[in-house]
């Protein structure tokens, strides 16, 4: 083993207990999400941007078995092996393609479902950026509006462009899935800077949103998933040389798919967190 290889090992085990341990403590609150929303029964159609891996993937999973309608985003449909296996057994999922940063493959999305109500447009897509690129003194700006295109504006194109089939379906639903690292509040540091503006932002801009849309009847929802063991955790994890206890990707997403069924309009714009607690901006 190289010691790259042997670092990634350590780390790889580290993470794996840590999730084990998170696991037993929330598994009963998990488990009780399940029959919260099993009992409400309620269906639709969804929207999932990024939805191949990580959270995204088990919220596309989890709607599936659930009987919605569900269109699963990818950047790259021809290589969403695991979106595949779930579509096998699930034919009321489809894949498209879509890269929130490529105006074309929005518009052209948009007219593949004009006329097709979207209950929930579910803004999960996002980058980290590399986090070295994100210090002081080592500020990378290319990576800063990469992080920001696609984090902020990817957002706000998504929901501008799908917002006739948000206005047209039963739920009116349009949820982006923010951090706790966007919290001005209780951020302690500078470490992934550029990203944690990215969630700030993306705050401001669906809180401003969701005033705006609200005489409309649309709910605008911010939803943190927790800190969830995914590539992305796993890359900031790693070049902080940190630790720390995490969700599954189904913990997580059965939590957020509960928070997402629980909003109305008194809920709309607010910054809260997959367990129902509300974040301090
Ligand atoms: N994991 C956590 O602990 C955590 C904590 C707080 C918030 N979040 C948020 O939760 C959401 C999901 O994160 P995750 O942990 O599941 O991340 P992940 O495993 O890194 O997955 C990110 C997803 O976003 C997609 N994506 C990236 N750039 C895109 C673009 N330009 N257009 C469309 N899709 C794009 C990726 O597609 P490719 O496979 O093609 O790259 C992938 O499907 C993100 O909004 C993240 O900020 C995560």
């Amino acid at each position: 083993m190289t010691d790259n290889q042997t670092k990634k090992a350590a780390t790889d085990f580290t993470r794996r207990r840590v999730v084990a341990a998170a696991a037993g403590g929330l598994a009963t609150q998990a488990l009780s999400s399940t029959r919260v929303s099993a009992q409400e029964g309620q269906t639709g159609t969804v929207l999932i941007t990024g939805s191949n891996r990580g959270i995204g993937l088990r919220i596309a999973t989890i709607y599936a078995e659930r009987g919605w309608n569900v269109i699963a985003t990818a950047r790259k449909p021809e290589a969403a092996n695991d979106l595949k296996a779930v579509q096998a057994n699930h034919h009321n999922l489809s894949i498209e393609r879509l890269d929130v940063t490529e105006d074309e493959q929005i518009a052209a999305l948009v007219d593949k479902l004009k006329g097709q109500p979207i209950d929930v447009l579910l803004n999960n897509a996002a980058i980290l950026g590399e986090p070295n690129q994100q210090n002081f003194g080592n500020y990378n700006f290319e990576t800063f509006h990469k992080i920001l295109d696609v984090n902020v504006a990817g957002p706000l194109k998504v929901a501008q462009a799908f917002i006739d089939n948000v206005e047209q379906s039963e739920q009116k639903k349009i949820v982006a899935i923010t951090s706790g690292q966007g919290s001005i509040t209780t951020s302690r540091g500078s470490s992934i800077v550029f990203y944690n503006l990215s969630k700030s932002a993306l705050n401001m801009a669906m809180h401003s949103l969701a005033m705006d849309l609200r005489q409309r009847g649309i709910i605008v929802a911010l939803i943190s998933p927790g800190a969830v063991d995914t590539d992305m955790m796993a890359l900031a994890l790693e070049r902080a040389g940190a630790n720390i206890p995490l969700l599954t990707p189904e913990q997580s997403a059965l939590m957020v798919i509960d928070m997402i069924d629980k909003h109305d309009l008194n809920m709309a714009g607010k910054f809260m967190a997959h367990d129902g607690k509300e974040y301090n901006w």
